[in-house]
This record gives C-alpha cells, structure tokens and sequence, in this order.
C-alpha cells in the first residue's frame, strides 16, 4: 500500500484522480490540495464524494515525506517550481500538467512564455504515454503524463509511422475536444450560453500541444515529423475526437492486421471493427482510446477518440503509476465505460 497526494485535487483532473484512487487497492489516499477550498469537504464541491470523509489542505500544509507519490494537476508553470522540492522529500512524481513533457527548455519557454524552473529534470522525466514507450517506468521518479490531444493522436499514428509505412512530414490532426479540457475554472467563453448549441475551432495560430505531438512523433518516426493540428471546441462536457489523416508512401497495407498487432496486449486501446465510427460516448468514463481506419483517396485516415479526463489525464496517470510500482497496468482504470 502507498500513500498519494493530489496537489490540485479541486480541479477536474483532480477530482477524477481521487475517484479512480479511491478504487484502487494499492494507493490510500494523503493530502488533497486545494488553495482556494482548504478546510474544506470535498463533498462539498463534488458531492460525488459524499461520505468518503474527505478534505481539502492548503498546498503549503502538507508534509511531502509523509507520501509516496505526489500527482500534481495543476496549471502548467505550477509544478516546476514544486517538483524538486518534492523530489527532495523521497516522494515519486506524477505531473498531468505539461510542465516536463517537452525535453527542450527553450521550446517550453516559447510556447509557454516563461521560463522552465526546473530544466535539470527534464531529461530525467518520463513521458507517461505507456502504449507508446519503452522507458523504465519502474525507475522512474518523475512521469510527465502525456498531454489528453497528444495522446489521441499519437496512439492514432503511431503504428503507421513505427512501421516507416506514412510520410512523416504529412500528418494533419483534426481535433475536437469537450468544454472540460479547460478545466473546473469558470470561463465566459465556455458557459452555457457562450459555448452550447455552436460549434468553433480555436487556437489556429498554433496551439501549445503542436510541439509536443511533434516531439513525441519524430521519436516514434526517427525523423523530423510534421503535424498540422487543428483543435476544435464542441458542446459535449466529455471526450476529444481526433480525426488523422496521413499520407502512406505504399498500397497494399493490411492497416487493419498492423494496428491490431502493434496494440495486441495493450488493454486501453481497441481497433475496432472496418467501417467503425468510433464516438466519444464508447470511451467515457473509461481508460480507452478506440481507434478506426480507412484508406482513402490516397490517404490513411484514423479516427480516435478518448475520455479527456480519464485516457487523456487522470486514467492515464493512474496506469503510469501501475507501471512505476510494477502493478497490472489496468489496476484501478476502468477499460469500459457506462453506456447509454
Ligand atoms: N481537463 C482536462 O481534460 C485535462 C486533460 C489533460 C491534462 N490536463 C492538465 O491537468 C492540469 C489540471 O487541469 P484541470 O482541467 O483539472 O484544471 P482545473 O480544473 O482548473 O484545476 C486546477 C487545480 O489546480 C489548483 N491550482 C491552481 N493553481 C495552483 C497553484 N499555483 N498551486 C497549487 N495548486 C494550484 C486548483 O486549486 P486551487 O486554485 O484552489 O489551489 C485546482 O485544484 C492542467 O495542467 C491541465 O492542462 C487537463
């Protein structure tokens, strides 16, 4: 058993950590932070949590040696000034935040407008997308979970790419996200009013997850990918739909045999059926990415879609925890969701 802090327990992410911590067997749950709801049930802003006997603590309250693991999921420019102290403590990291997913601190810098604090733990850090990695997670102090559109694009690229089969200077993410993505504060833009019954795309200019698929799909690909993403906001409250189109350099793929093998064993991603339209609703509240391809027109097109709260954070920190503890990778992360 080990023991585990949130630091932004109150925000979206947080809240979702707590629900799928509560069911795990292995984690008892440490200190929930909250600035802004200290003292606080965490009843009270998520009645959810009824009865559990749960509270929030002020950030600078809690006493880091006494946990195992500390999740940060706060704001980016949050966690880089707390990792090392962190660290320091003996507790592992969890970060949900994209504080040290980039590996270079002038690319962070550039996206993110201010310096990166802590650049030394950038080579350390671990990039918390398991299907996709090698890494000793096991030896792991620090995992920087992968980004929630990153993750549903690189799963949606990936085989393709590995295999030398797509050009990588010609990848095209189309994305759609949930009002969610933008986190528990309140935003006019994302009310009710503002945001229902419409439908936009945003962040054309260039969006601070572009840097990141880049990074991770020049990784996979050996060589300098390309991605044009394009992130779409729509009036569901869960979910992101990634729609990849990507050029193959030969005919005569079996994609269907090569995505099914590459994910044979991984128990979050399904491909599924030919002519499948995988919706958002198939994965909510679940772990899992489902992914669905045509060849088309000269192009391979994968359609992907995950939870955005689960797969693209709080599910997808929980099973990188399993892999640094060396549990099941699916202990406490649920692989379905409820329907309808
Ligand atoms: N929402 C998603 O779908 C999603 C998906 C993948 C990754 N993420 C990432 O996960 C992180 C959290 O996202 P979210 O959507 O849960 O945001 P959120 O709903 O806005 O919650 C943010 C949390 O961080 C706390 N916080 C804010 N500033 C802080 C500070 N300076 N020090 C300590 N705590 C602070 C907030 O509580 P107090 O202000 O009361 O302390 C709150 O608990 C972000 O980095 C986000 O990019 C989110």
């Amino acid at each position: 058993m080990i023991t585990a802090a949130i630091v932004g327990a109150s925000g979206y992410a947080g809240a979702e950590l707590i629900r799928l911590l509560l069911a795990h067997p292995q984690v008892r749950l440490g200190a929930l932070t909250s600035r802004a709801e200290a003292g606080a049930d965490v009843a009270s802003v998520y009645p959810n949590f009824s009865g559990q006997g749960l509270r929030f603590v002020d950030p600078d309250a809690v006493d880091w040696a006494a946990h195992d693991v500390v999740f940060f999921a706060t704001p980016h420019a949050t966690a880089m000034y707390k990792v090392p102290e962190v660290l320091d403590a003996g507790c592992r990291v969890v970060d949900l935040s994209a504080d040290f997913r980039l590996r270079d601190a002038q690319t962070f810098a550039d996206w993110y407008g201010v310096e990166h604090a802590a650049p030394q733990l950038l080579a350390e850090a671990v990039y918390g997308l398991p299907e996709l990695s090698d890494a000793d997670f096991a030896g792991a102090r620090l995992i920087a979970c992968a980004g929630c559109y990153p993750t549903a694009v690189e799963l949606a690229v990936a085989p393709a790419l590995a295999a030398g089969l797509v050009d990588p200077q010609d990848i095209i993410a189309d994305c759609k996200t949930g009002l969610s993505g933008a986190g528990r504060g309140s935003k006019v833009h994302l009310t009710l009013s503002e945001a229902g019954d419409s439908f936009s795309a945003y962040g054309s200019a260039g969006h601070r997850h572009q840097p990141e698929i880049a990074q991770e799909l020049s990784r996979i690909a050996g060589a300098p990918a390309a991605v044009y993403f394009q992130p779409h906001l729509v009036p569901m409250i869960r979910g992101i739909h990634a729609t990849v189109y990507l050029r193959p350099r030969q005919s005569g793929v079996d994609w269907q045999q090569l995505y099914a093998d590459y994910y044979a064993g991984a128990p979050f991603v399904r491909v599924r059926e030919p002519g499948a339209h995988p919706a958002t609703r198939d994965v909510r509240a679940s772990n899992s990415t489902h992914l669905a391809l045509r060849e088309r027109d000269g192009r391979l097109v994968v359609l992907s879609v995950i939870d955005n709260l689960v797969k693209g954070a709080s599910g997808q920190a929980v099973q990188c925890l399993n892999r640094m503890y060396g549990w099941p990778e699916d202990t406490g992360v649920p692989a379905i969701g409820p329907l309808p």
